[in-house]
């Protein structure tokens, strides 16, 4: 028996193409137990205002409860003629509190306000479980950070040979653009701890329903301030897909990394076999998979943003069925990070990386050339002329083939009469990293404590 929540002024039903593009049970079906929370807190402010007696709200909540269990255990789900979540839950609670006490419960709520709540509610959850799930990456990282304290390795820009640094201080690095991320999710939630139950279709409610006890009976730090920005607002939405699609952005850029280093010509690192695939054809193959789901789906959770402003733009107040289409972008980015996240971090914690390898190229491509130029610095030489002088090197080695610490004392003295055999002691890849020791550098005691730092943050999480 389809209870429609509308029928009202209507001589017929809606037709057959119009009902199937009214329909979201396949996607909004997943508010229901927050439907079912957000009635059990309306059926309460209901029987507050006089509006249930307390037998009437007692077989309400029995009825709720046995509907709670009913669409937990899949006993209850929706059929083709309910429009949404909300129209479903009405015919259940219909069905087991009869039409006259289950029609009831709509007193004073719209599904405008409720699905701005409900929406809410399964998102500040999803933030929670996404922010564990970044935090479960950056807990490998720092495995990893730990495991290899003194591991050099070419630090690059433009992807080139740059400057020696740890690859702990590199992991590091990774490691604080998540802190943001899950400092970003906490942020959000302070913002949309606000619920919009009691807000009704836009107006507010005439009927004396306290918005202040349903918001802390479903968590919510206060109701909304204005009953048309409560239900029409997605503002919330749009954010969060940010704060995820930057982490997809993030994690984009450790993939990106992963699959670099694992190549035959970088050598880096082996993944684990737990967290490669194989090829059907080449029987040699062990492809970085985790890693390119990663920086593909990143491009997924851009889109969901960009798709989402672009609902959201130029929408007059109050709600317009347009925001039906808030939902499914933002759903579909928790529910690809929820795949990704441990995956991620899985493989991260289990690659092996190869330090023999990358203390080899640590000084490679000259990496040591500042070295030399701050070194003359130190000897009172203008960094203008230094750097002039350690590009003199450089070119010096290149020409002959050899690395800036087999420069001749001769060679070393004919390119600037301050470049003394003393200048040396910084060309090794152990001495610049010692030397970068300031607040935030790549020297091993600085990594140390910067790793301590991480630990602590993430400890607070
Ligand atoms: N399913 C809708 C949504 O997700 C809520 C229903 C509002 N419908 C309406 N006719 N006001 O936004």
């Amino acid at each position: 028996q389809p209870v429609q929540l509308w029928g009202g002024r209507f001589a017929s039903g809606p037709a057959e193409a119009m009902a199937a593009l009214s329909l979201s049970t396949h996607f909004d079906w997943v508010l229901a137990p927050y439907d079912i929370a957000g009635s059990r807190a309306h059926a309460r402010v209901l029987r507050s205002a006089g509006l249930l007696t307390d037998d009437e709200l007692d077989a309400m909540l029995a009825a709720l409860d046995q509907l709670d269990d009913d669409v937990a255990s899949g006993a209850f789900t929706p059929v083709p003629a309910d429009e949404d979540v909300h129209t479903a839950l009405e015919r259940g609670l219909i069905e087991r509190a009869g039409a006259e006490l289950g029609g009831k419960l709509r007193a004073g709520r719209s599904r405008n306000d409720q699905v701005a709540t409900l929406f809410r509610m399964w998102l500040r959850d999803a933030a929670r479980r996404v922010g564990n799930g970044v935090l479960a990456v950056i807990d490998a990282l720092i495995a990893q950070a730990k495991q290899h304290p003194n591991a050099a390795m070419p630090g690059r820009t433009h992807l080139q040979h740059a400057q020696p640094v740890l690859l702990a201080h590199h992991l590091l690095a990774h490691v604080q653009s998540l802190l943001r991320d899950v400092d970003r999710l906490r942020d959000w939630d302070d913002r949309t701890a606000v619920s919009p139950y009691g807000s009704g279709a836009l107006a507010g409610s005439s009927l004396g329903l306290d918005p202040a006890a349903i918001a802390s009976e479903l968590g919510f730090d206060a109701p909304v301030e204005n009953s048309i920005d409560g239900t029409a607002s997605r503002d919330f939405a749009a954010e969060i897909a940010f704060v995820l699609a930057m982490l997809g952005v993030n994690l984009s850029r450790i993939a990106e990394e992963v699959i670099l280093w694992t190549t035959a010509e970088f050598g880096y690192a082996t993944l684990d076999d737990a967290w490669a695939t194989g090829s059907s054809i080449m029987p040699q193959k062990k492809n970085p998979d985790v890693a390119e789901l990663t920086r593909g789906k990143s491009g997924r959770l851009i889109g969901n943003l960009t798709g989402l402003l672009a609902t959201l733009k130029a929408q007059p107040l109050a709600y317009n069925r347009d925001l039906q289409e808030d939902k499914e972008p933002v759903f579909d980015s928790v529910a690809q990070l929820e795949l990704l996240l441990p995956a991620i971090a899985g493989m991260v914690g289990t690659l092996t990386f190869h330090t023999d390898r990358m203390a080899e190229l640590a000084p490679a491509g000259f990496t040591l050339a500042t070295d030399i130029a701050e070194w003359l610095v130190r000897q009172g030489v203008p960094f203008r002329s230094a750097h002039e002088a350690a590009g003199a090197c450089v070119r010096a080695a290149e020409a002959r083939g050899v690395g800036l610490d087999e420069l001749t004392d001769d060679e070393l003295a004919a390119i600037d009469p301050h470049l003394t055999p003393q200048v040396r002691e910084v060309l090794t890849v152990a001495g610049s990293l010692a030397s970068r020791d300031a607040y935030g550098g790549t020297a091993p005691v600085r990594v140390a404590e910067q790793l301590d730092r991480a630990v602590a943050t993430a400890d607070e999480y």
